[in-house]
């Protein structure tokens, strides 16, 4: 199956996780496009959905689909966040961040009672790291300084994009870190969060209720404690 046949499937299984209204997650990446397409259907066919969006593209794709949006400055209380990932491993933590938007998605994971993450088969490992590097959002001020720091847990690429340092919907940079299977993510993300300079790290470690996997097979339903 054609990975974003995968990604489709995927996205619209998420619909059957939503309450029948509420204020819905609204992730970030090309999974997630397919959810927020799908909920625009049903938002279109009179369902009382009102979205928080995790990135400016999310925001200007959901709105230019008529889903009506919360603004950005919080609180809110989500119901549920629909959102993909990069990397799923068996106790069901993520690195996500391939997007760049792991910050506001990390915001909007704490701010619902419910996460729902949309998979293909890919993304599954065993251990956190077998495939993925672990983005992390570093402050404008001192970056390189910063990324120096970080050099300590692995090989540390600044994220490019056109020849120009990526910049983050907050205006900072993002650094990959190739750090190889990860032991225990909780612990990275801890001494990754004590490193000044660093906002945010794309591990989401006990933040994901429910997996939906999508593969040839169908879609798996993988729940946090029976996994
Ligand atoms: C964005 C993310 C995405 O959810 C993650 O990169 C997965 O993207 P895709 O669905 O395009 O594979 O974390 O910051």
């Amino acid at each position: 199956m054609a990975q974003d046949d995968a990604k489709k499937i995927a996205g619209e299984a998420a619909l059957a996780e939503l309450p029948s209204e509420g204020i819905i997650g609204l992730g970030t990446g090309s999974t997630t496009r397919f959810f927020i397409e799908a909920l625009a259907r049903a938002v279109s066919e009179g369902a009382k959905y009102v979205g928080v969006p995790t990135s400016e593209s999310s925001r200007s794709l959901a709105r230019s689909l008529g889903i009506p949006l919360l603004g950005d400055e919080g609180p809110w209380v989500i119901d549920v966040t629909v959102d993909g990932a990069d990397e799923v491993d068996r106790d069901l933590h993520l690195i996500k961040g391939g997007g760049g938007a792991q910050t506001r998605e990390k915001i909007v994971n704490f701010a619902s009672k419910r996460n729902v993450i949309i998979v293909d088969e890919s993304k599954l490992s065993a251990q956190l790291g077998e495939q993925w590097a672990v983005p992390v959002e570093v402050l404008h001020f001192a970056h390189a300084q910063t990324a120096a720091q970080l050099k300590r847990f692995g090989g540390v690429a600044m994220r490019m994009r056109n020849g120009e340092p990526w910049k983050t919907d907050s205006g900072n940079f993002i650094y990959d870190i190739a750090t190889g299977p990860i032991a225990s993510p909780r612990e990275l993300d801890a001494v990754l969060h004590a490193v000044p300079g660093v906002v945010e790290t794309g591990l989401f470690c006990g933040r994901s209720d429910i997996v939906l996997v999508a593969g040839a097979s169908g879609v798996r339903r993988l729940v946090r404690g029976s996994v």
